[in-house]
């Protein structure tokens, strides 16, 4: 079955053709990083307005490269959430508007499920299990968290951020030390002449120290160390040493990383689950596969880490996902809403908000209503 695959939640316009779930025949992404950049990170009305425009050429081209017609195609899947309103909107409604128009099914993908699929896609390494647990770790600009997954479709939500996502910590660090947008890629790149242990910044303890009852919280929070970014630099400004501001970079980058590789080892120990997924874009962060490569090591546990073709926003992982079986199908499909913030491992309850993600610094979100998460 072939399934041309759309994603539009932030400011990757995309659109693949995945045959089977797992053979990628075409993906093809069109990044609008380069017209955020004078901004400093995400403009909504930017994004939203370019998916318009370049989602149809991007459609073309996906077909194209997987060399077919549009009748061959079987299916459309595209992300109905979470992600940016005014961006998901675009792609689900050419979603169903080609659906229609094809005569064939639309199937509704959840973004965050996509992201943990997306491991599946790599040629080279077996998938992980169908069924039997395995834990994810997501990791974005607007996500992270931590799941058990005990097989396709069942996802367990053991720990997220309590505030910044890793990749918005990425995002506002590189803001702070003016290496520009995206941020992530920037400190990444820096980081490698840089000395990790050169200065030592904080360690947010709200995993280790909080409980619910019973078992530790493996909770984030990452605001606490940009603030001590901050608070740092305004006492011993950078100036123009490129090898202080390397040292620095590698510092504030191994802090990030050693949270995260912190909550999957504790994860790994309470759940007793020895199989880990990274991914999402902050998985490309070579800093972080090498420490989840030593973790693994140590625990003698298998990894999947993301490729660089797959690990940030894509449309094959979507494709992919539907053609597994997964995602909202049927009339259910036709009738459904862009969900901002829709939620993975949930009780079925997901929170429609209105407003942009505070990653993007431009404006709050104003919690409208509560409904319920579509059946899937
Ligand atoms: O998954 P993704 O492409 O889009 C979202 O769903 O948000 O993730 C984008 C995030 C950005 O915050 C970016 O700075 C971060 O991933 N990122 C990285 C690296 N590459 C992308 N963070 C750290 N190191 C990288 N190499
Ligand atoms: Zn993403």
């Amino acid at each position: 079955m072939n399934v041309l695959g759309i994603e539009t939640s932030c400011d990757e316009t995309a659109a693949a053709v995945v045959a089977d779930g797992c053979r990628v025949r075409s993906n093809v992404v069109f990044s609008q990083v380069a017209l955020h950049q004078p901004y400093g990170g995400i403009v909504p009305e930017i994004a939203s307005r370019n998916h318009t425009l370049h989602l149809p050429g991007v459609l073309t081209e996906a077909v194209r490269q997987a060399g077919m017609a549009w009748h061959q195609v079987d299916a459309v899947a595209v992300t109905y959430g979470p992600g940016l309103a005014s961006s998901l909107l675009v792609g689900l409604s050419a979603a169903k508007a080609l659906a229609l128009r094809l005569h064939k099914p639309l199937i509704g993908i959840n973004h965050l499920e996509a992201h943990v699929y997306s491991v599946c896609l790599e040629a080279e390494t077996p998938a992980p299990p169908a069924a039997g647990a395995f834990l994810a770790l997501i990791v974005s600009g607007g996500h992270t968290c931590l799941m058990r997954v005990d097989g396709l479709g069942q996802y367990r939500r053991l720990g997220q951020t309590r505030d910044d996502a890793a990749g918005e910590a990425f995002d506002k660090g590189a803001q702070l030390l003016g290496l520009g947008y995206p941020g992530g890629p920037a400190i990444d790149q820096i980081s490698r002449a840089g000395n990790p242990q050169a200065v030592r910044f904080p360690r947010s303890r709200a995993g280790a120290a909080a409980h619910d009852g019973r078992a530790t919280s493996l909770d984030f929070s990452f605001s606490g160390l940009k603030t001590a970014l901050r608070y740092y630099l305004k006492s011993q400004p950078v100036g123009t040493d490129r090898s202080r501001l390397a040292d620095i970079a590698a510092s504030y980058q191994e802090a990030i990383v050693d949270m995260l590789v912190a909550g999957v080892a504790r994860a790994m120990q309470r759940e007793r689950i020895a199989a880990l997924v990274v991914a999402g874009g902050v998985c490309l962060n070579h800093r972080l596969r090498e420490k989840t490569t030593d973790l693994a090591r140590r625990h003698g546990a298998r990894l999947w880490l993301a490729s660089p073709a797959y690990g940030g926003d894509n449309a094959a992982m979507v494709a992919g996902l539907a053609g597994a079986g997964q995602g909202v199908r049927g009339d259910a499909a036709l009738t459904l809403d862009a969900c901002p913030n829709l939620g993975i491992g949930d009780a079925k309850k997901s929170e429609i908000r209105l407003g942009f993600r505070s990653r993007f610094g431009v404006g709050g979100s104003t919690k409208l209503e509560t409904i319920s998460k579509p059946e899937y």
